[in-house]
C-alpha cells in the first residue's frame, strides 16, 4: 500500500496508512423516491401508501407530506450536476413504483422517462447509477388489496421490477431489491409508525415474508434476464444485553437480534426462518391460523436465490434491557423499533436504556464500534459476499449562518467515526467495497417530515435553495483522495 512520500512524523504516517482505503473503493450518495422527488401526479403518477399515510392527520411530524419534497422531480439534472461537483462516484436512488405502474396496473412510458434520463444524466457525469426498487413506495390502490399481507403483492413486484429492468437493464450495474425491510414490514404493519399505518402485530411477520419472497422472485426474474449484481439493503442492529449476567436482559437482546437482523439474513444466506423466532412467535396467528402458515413449499428455496452484493444501513446499535427502565434512548419510551417488536419480545418491558453516548438529532446513539461488530459478525456468519455500507449518516439542527453558509462540524465527526469503524474492518479482512452517506440532500424524514435533516446539502425548502454544507465538501475530498485525514 503505498503512503505520502513525506509523513511528516512516524505516526502519523501510521494514522494515514491506517486511514488509507483501498483502490476502488466506491464513495457514494443516497436518497428515496417519496423522500425527494415532489410531483405527486405528474406523468400518471398514482397515490402510494405514503401518500396516504403522509396526509393522514396526525401520521407525519408538522403534517409534512412528500407533495414537493426537493422537487427533485424537476430538478434532477441540476442536482446531478452538482453530485458531480462534490466529487460522488456512485449514487444510489430508487424507482418509484406508483409512477412505473400507477395503481399496480399497467406500464406507465411517462413516469419510466424520468428514470431513463436520470440514468443517462448520472453516466453523462460518469456517476455510477444504483437503483433500489423498493424503497416503501408501495401503489395503494395494492395495499387496498392487502398490501404486503397479501402473497400476490410479490408477484406484482416482479412485474414492476422487469418493467424497470426493460428499460434500464443496459445501463445500471447494481440492482437491489428491497430497502430495509425490517421498516417496510414491522414498522409498517405491526408499529404502525410507517405507512400503512397498520398496527397488528403478526401482519408485520406476513409482510416480512412477502417482502422476502418478493425478493427472491425479482433475483431469480432479473438475474434470467442478464442482471449479474443483485442484492438488497438490510438495516441491521447490534443489541447488547444492558447486564449480560442478567438472564432477562440476554433474552431480550436475543429477541431483538431475532427480528431485527436474522429474521432477515437466515432466510437469504441460510434459506431458513432462525428456530429461536420461529418458537418465540409460535402463538402468533393470522386470519385465524398459524402466522407461519403464509410460508409455502418452495418459498425458503426462492428467498435465499443466490446474490452478489449485500447492502447495509446501519446507524446505531442499542442496549438492551427486558426490564422496565426510563432512562431510554430514541425518541421516548415510544421508540418505534420498540413498538415494532414489542409484541414478540415476549416482555411488554423490552427497552432501550441509554449508555451515556452522545446521540444525533434523531436521538439515536453515535455508535462506531457497532458498526466495527456488525461487519465482523457478518464476515464470520454469513458467506462472504462483497458488503457495501449503502447507508449511514446522521441528522443534525442545521441552519445558514449569517453568510449563507452552513457548519456542520458533528456530521464530519461522526462520518469519521463511522468510516473509521469500516475501515478498520477492511483491514481485519471484512469485504466492504463503498460507502453511500446518507443522504445526498436535507429530504422527507418519513414520520419526522422536514424536522430532521440528513443531507450533505442544506435545501431551504421555501425556495428550493441547494447550500452544500461543510460536510459536503469533507466528503468531496475524501471521495478524491480516498483518504481520512481526521
Ligand atoms: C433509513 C432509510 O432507508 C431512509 O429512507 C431514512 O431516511 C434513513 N434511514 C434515516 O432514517
Amino acid at each position: 500500500m503505498t503512503i505520502s512520500s513525506t509523513p511528516a512524523t512516524a505516526v502519523d504516517e501510521s494514522r494515514e496508512v491506517r486511514t488509507r482505503f483501498p483502490e476502488g473503493f466506491v464513495w457514494g450518495v443516497a436518497a428515496a423516491s417519496y423522500q425527494i422527488e415532489g410531483a405527486v401526479a405528474e406523468d400518471g403518477r398514482t397515490p402510494s401508501i405514503w401518500d396516504t399515510f403522509s396526509h393522514t392527520p396526525g401520521a407525519v411530524l408538522n403534517a409534512d407530506t412528500g407533495d414537493v419534497a426537493c422537487e427533485h422531480y424537476r430538478r434532477m439534472p441540476q442536482d446531478i450536476a452538482l453530485m458531480r461537483e462534490l466529487e460522488v462516484a456512485s449514487y444510489r436512488f430508487s424507482v418509484a413504483w406508483p409512477r412505473v405502474r400507477p395503481d399496480g396496473g399497467a406500464v406507465n412510458a411517462a413516469g419510466l422517462a424520468f428514470y431513463d434520463r436520470l440514468v443517462d444524466e448520472l453516466l453523462g457525469h460518469d456517476i455510477a447509477p444504483w437503483l433500489t426498487l423498493y424503497h416503501w413506495d408501495l401503489p395503494q390502490a395494492l395495499e387496498d388489496a392487502g398490501g404486503w399481507t397479501n402473497r400476490d403483492t410479490a408477484s406484482r413486484f416482479v412485474d414492476y421490477a422487469i418493467a424497470v429492468h426493460d428499460v434500464l437493464g443496459d445501463r445500471v450495474p447494481t440492482w437491489t431489491t428491497l430497502n430495509e425491510p425490517f421498516c417496510s414490514s414491522l414498522l409498517g404493519y405491526a408499529a404502525g409508525h410507517h405507512a400503512p399505518g397498520r398496527q397488528e402485530g403478526p401482519a408485520g411477520l406476513v409482510a416480512a415474508h412477502h417482502l422476502l419472497l418478493g425478493h427472491g422472485m425479482v433475483t431469480e426474474e432479473l438475474r434470467s434476464r442478464g442482471a449479474d449484481r443483485l442484492g438488497l439493503s438490510l438495516n441491521l442492529t447490534v443489541p447488547d444485553p444492558s447486564n449480560p449476567d442478567d438472564p432477562v436482559d440476554v433474552d431480550a437482546a436475543r429477541r431483538i437480534d431475532a427480528l431485527h437482523n436474522r429474521l432477515f439474513l437466515d432466510p437469504i444466506f441460510r434459506g431458513a426462518y432462525p428456530a429461536d423466532l420461529l418458537e418465540d412467535t409460535a402463538d402468533l396467528t393470522w386470519q385465524g391460523t398459524s402466522w407461519y402458515d403464509v410460508v409455502r413449499d418452495g418459498d425458503l428455496a426462492t428467498i435465499s436465490a443466490p446474490i452478489d452484493v449485500l447492502g447495509v444501513n446501519y446507524y446505531h446499535g442499542n442496549e438492551v434491557s427486558g426490564h422496565p427502565r426510563t432512562d431510554v434512548v430514541g425518541i421516548g419510551a415510544d421508540h418505534p423499533d420498540r413498538v415494532a417488536l414489542s409484541p414478540f419480545v415476549g416482555s411488554e418491558h423490552v427497552t432501550f436504556p441509554s449508555r451515556g453516548l452522545p446521540v444525533t438529532d434523531m436521538g439515536w446513539e453515535i455508535q462506531p464500534d457497532g458498526l466495527h461488530r456488525l461487519l465482523r459478525r457478518l464476515h464470520d456468519d454469513y458467506p462472504r459476499l462483497p458488503i457495501y455500507l449503502t447507508e449511514t449518516g446522521a441528522a443534525f439542527a442545521d441552519s445558514p449562518d449569517e453568510q449563507g453558509e452552513v457548519h456542520d462540524p458533528d456530521r464530519i465527526a461522526f462520518l469519521d467515526s463511522y468510516l473509521h469503524a469500516v475501515h478498520l474492518a477492511i483491514e481485519e479482512g471484512v469485504d466492504v467495497r463503498g460507502f453511500f452517506q446518507w443522504s445526498f440532500c436535507d429530504n422527507f424524514e418519513w414520520a419526522f417530515g422536514y424536522a430532521k435533516r440528513f443531507g450533505l446539502v442544506y435545501v431551504d425548502y421555501a425556495t428550493q435553495q441547494r447550500i452544500p454544507k461543510s460536510s459536503a465538501r469533507w466528503y468531496a475530498d475524501l471521495s478524491r483522495t480516498g483518504i481520512l485525514t481526521g
